[in-house]
């Protein structure tokens, strides 16, 4: 059932879980993914990225979406990821969607804080919940490249109480994609930033690439939502690359690739899942 974004992130920092938010392009994604946490029974985030709409438009994906966590058997929330333009983050809401991610990061933090505030009053009136981000994480989610760096724990700290926003996403060292080299996040930062904003529910992008063991340590800092994109992106790809190998080219039909994609994604989503309720030791979880 769709959700409120605020109700399921303020849940999971209660319980000391983070709920994964799963960006998605196409049908045979949200299949595996709402299976996935239909089985395990866990809430989910479902979020297109604004830069994705050329390859998955909105007006096909976000009805899909909207009548998916309508009708789940788990709490679901709608959330436009990195929206820049007032044009889809109306449009995002007028489809369903309760969240709105409004990326100011790439703007000095007067003026991110500035129009955070305005598109959180927006989206409120709207009965939506905004989340906000501070510092530039790297990599990127379909747009411009950036290097991975930190935000200021001083821009953390007046973004977060300042503009009105329900969930902040902090650069910490993480990135969008593939990770050059292992990640290495910056625990002291996030710990002084939640013990700064103790109710604030904090956002870890670019979770593709991170080390088990470093997001459940997330956790205990008051990361309760990690979005993930590029693992189920890929997952797809590894689905469909093994029906390919696994039969002939005269056996191949449209449905069996479907079928094997929609596995790997699943099996993926499942993985992570189990790695962010934070319940199961990491070595029991196939990761
Ligand atoms: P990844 O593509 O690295 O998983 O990041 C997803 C993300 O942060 C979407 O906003």
């Amino acid at each position: 059932m769709l959700c409120p974004f605020t109700r399921i992130l303020k849940d999971a920092l209660t319980d000391k879980r983070a709920v994964g938010a799963f960006n998605v392009g196409n049908m045979e994604m949200l299949i595996g993914i709402v299976k996935a946490a239909e089985d395990l029974r866990s809430p989910i985030v479902l979020q297109i990225a604004e830069k994705r709409f050329k390859h998955s438009p909105l007006e096909y994906v976000g009805p899909m979406m909207f009548s998916v966590a309508q009708k789940a058997k788990i709490e679901i929330a709608l959330e436009l990821d990195h929206g820049f333009t007032v044009e889809n983050i109306r449009r995002s809401l007028a489809f369903g969607f309760n969240s709105i991610m409004f990326d100011g990061s790439d703007k000095p933090v007067a003026e991110n804080i500035r129009l955070t505030s305005a598109v959180a009053k927006e989206v409120h009136n709207q009965g939506a919940a905004l989340e906000a981000e501070i510092g530039v994480v790297g990599g990127s989610e379909g747009g411009a490249m950036y290097l991975a760096s930190c935000a200021r724990l001083e821009d953390i700290i007046k973004l977060g109480s300042e503009s009105e926003c329900d969930a902040l996403a902090v650069a910490i060292g993480n990135a969008h994609g593939h990770y050059k080299g292992v990640p290495k996040l910056n625990f002291e930062l996030l710990q002084q930033s939640h013990a700064a904003l103790p109710g604030m529910p904090l956002v870890l992008h670019g979770g593709t690439g991170i080390a088990p063991e470093d997001f459940r340590k997330a956790i205990t800092m008051g990361i309760c939502k990690i979005n993930i994109a590029t693992a189920n992106f890929d997952a797809f790809v590894a689905g469909a690359a093994a029906y390919c190998q696994a039969v002939a080219p005269d056996s191949r039909s449209y449905f069996g690739l479907n079928e094997s994609a929609v596995e790997k994604i699943y099996e993926n989503t499942c993985a992570h899942i189990r790695l962010f309720n934070n319940t199961e030791p990491l070595d029991v979880i196939n990761f």
